[in-house]
Protein backbone atom coordinates (compact mmCIF):
# COMPACT_ATOMS: atom_id res chain seq x y z
CA UNK A 1 0.00 0.00 0.00
CA UNK A 2 1.27 3.29 -0.96
CA UNK A 3 -1.06 5.60 0.34
CA UNK A 4 0.29 7.30 3.71
CA UNK A 5 -3.38 8.80 4.48
CA UNK A 6 -3.98 4.94 6.10
CA UNK A 7 -2.14 3.98 8.84
CA UNK A 8 -0.50 0.27 8.52
CA UNK A 9 -3.28 -1.81 9.82
CA UNK A 10 -6.02 0.25 9.60
CA UNK A 11 -8.75 -0.11 7.75
CA UNK A 12 -9.17 1.88 4.13
CA UNK A 13 -11.99 4.18 3.73
CA UNK A 14 -10.81 4.94 0.03
CA UNK A 15 -12.14 8.30 -1.10
CA UNK A 16 -14.79 8.63 1.28
CA UNK A 17 -15.29 11.62 2.86
CA UNK A 18 -18.24 14.02 4.98
CA UNK A 19 -19.10 16.63 3.94
CA UNK A 20 -19.48 19.42 6.41
CA UNK A 21 -21.60 21.20 4.82
CA UNK A 22 -24.32 18.69 4.61
CA UNK A 23 -26.51 18.44 7.76
CA UNK A 24 -27.20 14.93 7.43
CA UNK A 25 -23.73 14.58 7.32
CA UNK A 26 -23.09 16.92 10.12
CA UNK A 27 -25.71 14.49 12.16
CA UNK A 28 -23.47 11.46 11.68
CA UNK A 29 -20.42 13.46 12.68
CA UNK A 30 -22.14 14.34 16.14
CA UNK A 31 -23.20 11.31 16.68
CA UNK A 32 -19.62 9.49 16.44
CA UNK A 33 -18.24 13.12 18.22
CA UNK A 34 -20.81 12.50 20.93
CA UNK A 35 -19.39 9.25 21.76
CA UNK A 36 -15.84 10.23 22.05
CA UNK A 37 -16.63 12.84 24.03
CA UNK A 38 -18.49 10.65 26.85
CA UNK A 39 -15.85 7.68 26.35
CA UNK A 40 -12.96 10.37 27.23
CA UNK A 41 -15.43 12.11 30.17
CA UNK A 42 -15.68 8.43 31.92
CA UNK A 43 -11.87 8.10 30.91
CA UNK A 44 -10.89 10.80 33.48
CA UNK A 45 -12.21 8.46 36.18
CA UNK A 46 -9.09 5.97 35.40
CA UNK A 47 -7.77 8.26 38.07
CA UNK A 48 -10.05 5.66 40.49
CA UNK A 49 -7.81 3.07 39.57
CA UNK A 50 -4.98 5.03 41.67
CA UNK A 51 -6.14 3.31 44.64
CA UNK A 52 -5.95 0.42 43.38
CA UNK A 53 -2.79 0.80 41.80
CA UNK A 54 -0.22 -2.30 42.78
CA UNK A 55 2.69 -0.72 42.04
CA UNK A 56 4.39 2.81 41.83
CA UNK A 57 4.46 1.81 38.01
CA UNK A 58 0.81 1.62 38.21
CA UNK A 59 0.05 4.79 40.09
CA UNK A 60 2.21 6.66 37.68
CA UNK A 61 0.27 5.46 34.87
CA UNK A 62 -3.23 5.67 36.36
CA UNK A 63 -1.96 9.65 37.20
CA UNK A 64 -0.52 10.50 34.07
CA UNK A 65 -3.86 8.99 31.72
CA UNK A 66 -6.23 10.66 33.88
CA UNK A 67 -4.03 14.27 32.94
CA UNK A 68 -4.56 13.09 29.31
CA UNK A 69 -7.80 11.93 29.36
CA UNK A 70 -9.12 15.09 30.75
CA UNK A 71 -7.13 17.10 27.81
CA UNK A 72 -8.70 14.54 25.56
CA UNK A 73 -11.45 15.86 26.86
CA UNK A 74 -11.09 19.61 26.38
CA UNK A 75 -10.17 18.56 22.66
CA UNK A 76 -13.33 17.26 21.86
CA UNK A 77 -14.74 20.20 23.30
CA UNK A 78 -12.81 22.28 20.96
CA UNK A 79 -13.60 20.23 17.90
CA UNK A 80 -17.39 20.42 18.87
CA UNK A 81 -16.82 23.95 19.11
CA UNK A 82 -15.04 24.55 16.05
CA UNK A 83 -17.86 22.36 14.30
CA UNK A 84 -20.50 24.40 15.68
CA UNK A 85 -21.82 21.02 16.82
CA UNK A 86 -23.80 20.79 19.89
CA UNK A 87 -23.22 17.14 21.84
CA UNK A 88 -26.03 14.29 21.77
CA UNK A 89 -26.33 11.55 24.93
CA UNK A 90 -24.10 8.67 24.65
CA UNK A 91 -25.51 5.55 22.72
CA UNK A 92 -25.79 2.89 25.84
CA UNK A 93 -24.25 0.41 24.07
CA UNK A 94 -20.86 2.94 24.20
CA UNK A 95 -22.04 3.49 28.29
CA UNK A 96 -22.03 0.01 28.87
CA UNK A 97 -18.14 -0.46 27.34
CA UNK A 98 -16.79 2.64 28.50
CA UNK A 99 -18.63 1.70 32.51
CA UNK A 100 -15.84 1.75 35.00
CA UNK A 101 -14.71 -1.46 36.34
CA UNK A 102 -12.87 -2.14 40.05
CA UNK A 103 -11.53 -5.75 39.36
CA UNK A 104 -8.55 -4.44 37.69
CA UNK A 105 -8.04 -7.70 35.88
CA UNK A 106 -11.23 -6.90 33.99
CA UNK A 107 -10.79 -3.15 34.15
CA UNK A 108 -6.88 -3.66 32.36
CA UNK A 109 -8.21 -5.99 29.59
CA UNK A 110 -11.69 -4.69 28.94
CA UNK A 111 -10.97 -0.99 29.48
CA UNK A 112 -7.78 -0.17 28.39
CA UNK A 113 -6.48 -3.38 26.03
CA UNK A 114 -10.10 -3.41 24.45
CA UNK A 115 -11.74 -0.54 24.98
CA UNK A 116 -9.27 2.20 23.91
CA UNK A 117 -7.81 -0.25 21.38
CA UNK A 118 -11.29 0.73 19.58
CA UNK A 119 -11.72 3.96 20.28
CA UNK A 120 -8.28 3.75 18.12
CA UNK A 121 -9.94 2.34 15.59
CA UNK A 122 -12.39 4.99 15.32
CA UNK A 123 -10.58 7.82 15.76
CA UNK A 124 -7.38 6.79 13.52
CA UNK A 125 -9.41 4.75 10.81
CA UNK A 126 -12.93 6.94 10.58
CA UNK A 127 -11.99 10.53 11.97
CA UNK A 128 -8.39 11.00 10.30
CA UNK A 129 -9.24 9.64 7.02
CA UNK A 130 -12.97 11.13 6.46
CA UNK A 131 -13.05 14.45 7.38
CA UNK A 132 -12.40 16.34 4.39
CA UNK A 133 -9.07 18.31 4.20
CA UNK A 134 -10.60 20.88 1.91
CA UNK A 135 -12.37 22.14 5.20
CA UNK A 136 -10.08 25.09 6.40
CA UNK A 137 -11.20 23.48 9.87
CA UNK A 138 -10.43 20.30 9.46
CA UNK A 139 -6.29 20.70 9.54
CA UNK A 140 -6.47 21.50 13.38
CA UNK A 141 -8.78 18.85 14.39
CA UNK A 142 -6.78 16.09 12.66
CA UNK A 143 -3.63 17.69 14.62
CA UNK A 144 -5.27 17.68 17.94
CA UNK A 145 -6.64 13.88 17.01
CA UNK A 146 -3.22 12.93 15.81
CA UNK A 147 -2.15 13.63 19.70
CA UNK A 148 -5.14 12.00 21.18
CA UNK A 149 -4.07 8.71 18.95
CA UNK A 150 -0.90 8.97 19.80
CA UNK A 151 -1.82 8.91 23.65
CA UNK A 152 -4.33 6.16 23.54
CA UNK A 153 -1.87 4.14 21.86
CA UNK A 154 -0.02 4.06 25.29
CA UNK A 155 -2.83 3.31 27.01
CA UNK A 156 -3.77 0.27 24.51
CA UNK A 157 -0.07 -0.42 25.55
CA UNK A 158 -0.67 -0.57 29.55
CA UNK A 159 -3.52 -2.38 29.16
CA UNK A 160 -1.90 -4.89 27.33
CA UNK A 161 1.48 -5.60 29.10
CA UNK A 162 -0.98 -6.14 32.62
CA UNK A 163 -3.31 -8.42 30.45
CA UNK A 164 0.02 -10.58 29.74
CA UNK A 165 1.49 -10.40 33.37
CA UNK A 166 -2.50 -10.74 34.76
CA UNK A 167 -2.61 -14.11 32.44
CA UNK A 168 0.42 -15.29 33.61
CA UNK A 169 -0.15 -14.52 37.52
CA UNK A 170 -3.90 -16.07 36.73
CA UNK A 171 -4.17 -18.63 33.81
CA UNK A 172 -7.66 -19.41 35.08
CA UNK A 173 -8.46 -15.61 33.46
CA UNK A 174 -8.18 -17.07 30.19
CA UNK A 175 -11.53 -18.34 29.92
CA UNK A 176 -14.09 -15.81 31.17
CA UNK A 177 -11.13 -13.25 29.17
CA UNK A 178 -12.33 -14.86 26.00
CA UNK A 179 -15.91 -15.20 26.68
CA UNK A 180 -15.69 -11.73 27.49
CA UNK A 181 -14.52 -10.59 24.48
CA UNK A 182 -17.12 -12.50 22.48
CA UNK A 183 -19.58 -10.53 24.29
CA UNK A 184 -18.48 -7.38 23.91
CA UNK A 185 -17.91 -8.38 20.20
CA UNK A 186 -21.36 -9.24 20.06
CA UNK A 187 -23.12 -5.56 21.03
CA UNK A 188 -20.87 -3.97 18.43
CA UNK A 189 -23.17 -4.29 15.68
CA UNK A 190 -26.44 -2.65 18.30
CA UNK A 191 -23.81 0.72 17.83
CA UNK A 192 -24.02 1.02 13.70
CA UNK A 193 -27.86 -0.18 13.58
CA UNK A 194 -28.64 3.67 14.01
CA UNK A 195 -27.50 3.83 10.07
CA UNK A 196 -28.16 0.59 8.31
CA UNK A 197 -30.89 2.39 6.56
CA UNK A 198 -28.93 5.23 4.83
CA UNK A 199 -25.71 2.18 5.10
CA UNK A 200 -26.62 2.13 1.27
CA UNK A 201 -25.99 5.13 -0.01
CA UNK A 202 -23.70 7.05 2.19
CA UNK A 203 -19.98 7.13 0.63
CA UNK A 204 -18.73 6.70 3.96
CA UNK A 205 -21.46 4.86 5.31
CA UNK A 206 -21.54 1.95 2.83
CA UNK A 207 -18.18 1.14 4.76
CA UNK A 208 -19.54 0.40 8.18
CA UNK A 209 -19.84 -3.11 7.67
CA UNK A 210 -16.53 -3.45 6.22
CA UNK A 211 -15.26 -1.31 9.04
CA UNK A 212 -17.31 -3.50 11.92
CA UNK A 213 -15.51 -7.10 10.38
CA UNK A 214 -12.05 -5.25 10.61
CA UNK A 215 -12.10 -3.89 14.09
CA UNK A 216 -13.64 -7.43 14.87
CA UNK A 217 -11.10 -9.26 13.43
CA UNK A 218 -8.27 -7.06 14.69
CA UNK A 219 -9.62 -7.62 17.90
CA UNK A 220 -9.82 -11.50 17.53
CA UNK A 221 -6.19 -10.83 16.88
CA UNK A 222 -4.79 -8.86 19.45
CA UNK A 223 -6.78 -11.52 21.99
CA UNK A 224 -4.58 -14.22 19.50
CA UNK A 225 -1.57 -12.35 20.65
CA UNK A 226 -2.57 -12.07 24.15
CA UNK A 227 -2.82 -15.82 24.66
CA UNK A 228 -6.54 -15.86 25.60
CA UNK A 229 -8.51 -16.63 22.10
CA UNK A 230 -7.78 -19.92 20.91
CA UNK A 231 -5.94 -20.20 17.31
CA UNK A 232 -9.22 -22.77 15.60
CA UNK A 233 -12.55 -20.86 16.29
CA UNK A 234 -14.37 -23.35 19.45
CA UNK A 235 -17.40 -24.52 19.00
CA UNK A 236 -20.59 -22.74 19.73
CA UNK A 237 -21.11 -24.65 23.00
CA UNK A 238 -17.27 -23.87 24.05
CA UNK A 239 -18.00 -20.34 23.43
CA UNK A 240 -21.34 -20.52 25.54
CA UNK A 241 -19.70 -21.69 28.68
CA UNK A 242 -16.87 -19.22 27.89
CA UNK A 243 -19.54 -16.56 27.88
CA UNK A 244 -21.17 -17.14 31.11
CA UNK A 245 -17.79 -17.51 32.63
CA UNK A 246 -17.16 -14.22 31.78
CA UNK A 247 -20.49 -12.60 32.89
CA UNK A 248 -20.53 -14.49 36.23
CA UNK A 249 -16.68 -12.76 36.50
CA UNK A 250 -18.33 -9.43 35.38
CA UNK A 251 -21.36 -9.86 37.93
CA UNK A 252 -18.86 -10.67 40.92
CA UNK A 253 -16.68 -7.43 39.31
CA UNK A 254 -19.49 -5.48 39.91
CA UNK A 255 -19.32 -6.02 43.55
CA UNK A 256 -16.07 -5.71 43.90
CA UNK A 257 -13.92 -2.96 45.94
CA UNK A 258 -10.97 -1.37 45.28
CA UNK A 259 -8.13 -2.27 47.46
CA UNK A 260 -5.45 -0.38 48.19
CA UNK A 261 -1.99 -2.14 48.30
CA UNK A 262 0.43 1.02 47.93
CA UNK A 263 0.57 1.81 52.12
CA UNK A 264 1.50 -1.92 51.76
CA UNK A 265 4.31 -2.41 49.59
CA UNK A 266 5.92 1.27 49.21
CA UNK A 267 9.44 0.58 50.89
CA UNK A 268 10.11 -2.10 48.65
CA UNK A 269 8.20 -0.31 45.71
CA UNK A 270 11.13 2.49 46.41
CA UNK A 271 14.14 0.05 46.73
CA UNK A 272 14.40 0.83 50.40
CA UNK A 273 13.54 -2.57 51.61
FE1 LIG B 1 -8.75 9.49 25.69
FE1 LIG C 1 -7.30 6.67 26.77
Amino acid sequence: MTDERVAPGSYDFGDARFDLKDPADREILRFILSQALYGEATGVYCGKSLYAAGSLEAARFYLRQAKQELAHLQLFADIFRALDLKPLPAHWVIKLLSSHNNYYPLKVLMEHAIGEGMVLDIFKDILLQTLPDEDPRVPLIKKKLRVVCREEEEHVAWGEKETRRLLAEKPWLRTPYFGLLELQMSVLPLLVRAFEKRAGSHPVLVHLPGFLAHVQRRVYQQGKDLGFVPEARPSTSRRAIAMSFGLAVFARSQFARSTSTLEKTYIDELGLG
